[in-house]
């Protein structure tokens, strides 16, 4: 039997509709297409720019060394894995990769991810279920976000920080069976630390489970560059670590680090692992390369800090306050309105930058706001022209800007 087919009645005519809100509201994302270039440049629609919206904060992503382990494997083992890790996905180079990640995290195992989101969004829900309750600072990452959302626990979201609150909520839900704190390390759109040692005591004191989404801080926060937990000086067996390889490491896909009992349960129980094709072996050499690189070479780390210290004193002196928080890669020039911010960042375009334009539903309404991100490829010249175009366009005139 054949279903008739209507012809006048299109169940997808909402879309547009609803593309047309979103441009109404100042929301509507586009398309573009960006090459890749030295220097922390890149080339949009064929125009060179000075690229300050990437988050290759070491500049790992071009460097050679990477491009060679990539080719070498992809020459004898070709491009895609295949299959899930539990399948027949987890080759050589996946496991030397988490040995690498666990030795340079002073960890004693490591579980590969097909992304950092991916790793969010399977590892919460692998942690906590039904019955159980997760407390979510309100900033926190899309992924983060996901993952309480589908593991179907409780989620009390508290105020940006604000441990006092939390405290408050953890005491009224004592009696649950498991309780779980999740945080960005530094925070994706406002660059900030969250307040981990305060956090760690808390979860201590509550014996909660606590993770920290390292995805910001992997290679550039700490002595060693492991991160915001290392800076602060928590990194004891109870903090759940889960970095990405596609930021600092130049690379692509996400790992929790810890203890082996948890990467074995995991390894059972996350589903976005269990369920999808493990990273390309080239990928994880490719990434192999950069802990190295990471390792030998901490002036990369160094140059990065002189540049963040660079915009920020120009930012700080013409009175524009990036943050109170410990200097980051990740600076916010918050302009509140979603049109205004594009128009900046167009006219910034104009002028040679490219820098991201953040809006709802990624940050809170009335919060659109340019989202710079340095980098070691970044030249120190480069730096200066972004400020002198951030400071002597109209962006900083009339109050437009609230400090
Ligand atoms: C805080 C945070 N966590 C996780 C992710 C996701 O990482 P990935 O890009 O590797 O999926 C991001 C990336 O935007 C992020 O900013």
């Amino acid at each position: 039997m054949t279903i008739p087919v209507s012809t006048d009645v299109d169940a997808t005519s909402w879309l547009s509709g609803e593309l047309a809100q979103l441009e109404h509201d100042g929301l509507r994302r586009r398309q573009r297409t960006i090459t890749p270039r030295p220097n922390g440049e890149c080339e949009v629609d064929g125009r060179r720019r000075v690229n300050f919206a990437s988050n290759d904060y070491l500049g790992l992503a071009l460097d050679l060394r990477l491009q060679e382990a990539a080719r070498r494997v992809i020459a004898e083992q070709g491009v895609g894995a295949g299959a899930s890790a539990l399948v027949t996905g987890r080759t050589e180079l996946h496991e030397r990769l988490e040995s690498r990640i666990s030795q340079f995290e002073g960890t004693d195992a490591t579980l590969l991810f097909p992304s950092g989101y991916a790793a969010n969004v399977g590892t919460i829900p692998a942690l906590v279920g039904r019955g159980d309750v997760v407390f979510s600072d309100a900033l926190n990452h899309a992924s983060l976000i996901d993952g309480c959302r589908l593991s179907r626990a409780t989620v009390c979201v508290y105020p940006h920080a604000d441990v006092e609150t939390l405290a408050a909520g953890m005491e009224q839900h004592r009696s649950a069976q498991r309780r779980l704190i999740v945080t960005d390390g530094v925070f994706s759109m406002d660059g900030d630390l969250a307040p981990l040692r305060e956090l760690c005591h808390l979860a201590e004191q509550q014996d909660a489970m606590i993770l920290v989404d390292e995805a910001h801080g992997t290679g550039v926060l700490g002595e060693a560059g492991r991160g915001a937990c290392e800076l602060t000086g928590v990194e004891s067996t109870r903090v759940i670590r889960v970095g990405t390889l596609s930021k600092a490491i130049g690379a692509l896909g996400g790992f929790v680090t810890g203890t082996q009992e948890l990467v074995d349960y995991l390894w059972n129980s996350a589903r976005t692992q269990v369920f999808s094709t493990s990273l390309p072996p080239a990928i994880c050499a490719a990434a192999c390369a950069a802990f190295d690189v990471i390792q030998q070479e901490p002036e990369r780390r160094e140059l990065l800090f002189s540049r963040i210290r660079q915009l920020r004193a120009h930012l700080e002196g013409a009175g524009v306050l990036c943050s109170s928080s410990e200097a980051t890669p990740i600076l916010p020039v918050i302009i509140g309105d979603p049109e205004r911010v594009v128009n900046v960042a167009a006219s910034l375009e104009t002028e040679g930058f490219l820098v991201a334009a953040i809006r709802p539903p990624t940050v809170p309404v009335g919060t659109s706001r340019l989202r710079i991100s340095l980098s070691a490829a970044h030249t120190e010249s480069a730096v200066d022209r972004l400020a002198e175009a951030l400071l002597q366009g109209d962006l900083f005139r009339a109050g437009q800007v609230t400090p």
